[in-house]
């Protein structure tokens, strides 16, 4: 009896320290709105875990450069302080030249050719490219086609030249301005609409999910339609975080984080079009589309940028990329 009594007390001990163990806390730190693809994926992935694994994982979702801005993140996450991350591609220069491959100016056609390119084996293989430093990347989430706005209108690379435009912080992207004799100025995306506003600059690229949720347009009277480049992010984790998370966490946690891209996807290419219409519609920027010929002129000036790069990219990614077009 008195055996019996003893298993059972032991019993309802281990119970009650498995029901107390700590919840794993996951930081996701991110820069943009909640209306954007990147903040409907981040909070789609806060609801699959509160749904999934309630009481073994919990997510808290920071929007808005609230916690990190982009270029503080990744320290912050070396030292553990947020677990997720989905930073633009642009913004890991520091870390990998490889993933500078997306800042390449007139790469790819269109979204189907990046998610082609991503999903291939260079851009899979490029997804462990900072594993020696300490990140792993653990999927792609699109965001979509740049656009260039200025506060005059912008048809010819010779527009731009002499004007000044904020950038992510990217050597790539810095080359591309300067190749049309533009001063390009690297800056956080958290100061855009500031800068833009004061006309302590006088442009900045972006899609047009944030150029809309920023309130890019209400500042800028021009936004010339080059879809010259790409703006998609790497969701990016602590590889010591990682690993050394329970084996059936964080098989969940993945399963959950590829839907949560998923649907973010799919919120990007519906963004790309609704955002695009609600700033036409809103009439307080223009949208200038090129001719082919006006095109031609900005792809002739930019293109050579490539050459700058390549040995440092890789000439076989970049030829995997142009392929992806196909
Ligand atoms: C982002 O979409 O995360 C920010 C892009 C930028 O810095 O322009």
């Amino acid at each position: 009896m008195l055996l019996v009594g003893l298993v059972v007390a032991a019993a309802l001990v281990a119970t009650a320290s498995v029901s107390m163990a700590e919840p794993i806390m996951i930081k996701f730190s991110h820069v943009v709105a909640e209306n954007t693809p990147k903040g409907q994926m981040a909070n789609k992935f806060k609801q699959l875990v509160d749904e999934r694994l309630a009481g073994k994982v919990v997510v808290e979702v920071f929007p808005n450069s609230q916690l990190f801005g982009d270029n503080k993140v990744l320290e912050a996450m070396a030292l553990g302080d947020v677990q997720l991350a989905a930073p633009s591609l642009s913004k890991f220069e520091k870390y990998t030249p490889e993933l500078q491959i997306f800042d390449l100016p007139f790469l790819f056609n269109n979204m189907a050719a990046v998610e082609k390119f991503q999903q291939g084996p260079v851009g899979q293989e490029m997804l462990t490219s900072m594993k020696s430093k300490g990140y792993i990347g653990l999927g792609y989430l699109h965001n979509g086609m740049k656009e260039i706005s200025a506060n005059s209108p912008l048809r010819v690379p010779a527009d731009a030249a002499g004007k000044k435009f904020r950038i992510m912080t990217s050597d790539v992207l810095a080359a591309q301005y300067e190749a049309v004799g533009a001063m390009p100025l690297k800056k956080p995306f958290s100061e855009v609409f500031t800068l833009l506003q004061t006309k302590a600059i006088d442009g900045q690229e972006n899609t047009w999910s944030n150029i809309y949720s920023k309130k890019f347009y209400e500042v800028q009277p021009y936004i010339t339609e080059t879809d010259h480049g790409v703006l998609d992010y790497l969701v990016v984790t602590s590889a010591d975080f990682w690993l050394g998370l329970p084996a059936d966490i964080r098989t969940e946690l993945k399963k959950a984080l590829d839907e949560a891209i998923a649907f973010g996807n799919d919120v990007s290419a519906k963004k790309a079009i609704s955002d695009r219409q609600a700033i036409i519609d809103s009439k307080r920027s223009e949208v200038i589309t090129l001719t082919p010929a006006e095109r031609k002129l900005w792809v002739e000036a930019m293109k050579p940028v490539w050459k700058q790069f390549e040995n440092k990219i890789g000439k076989e990614r970049i030829a995997a990329a142009v392929a992806s077009n196909n």
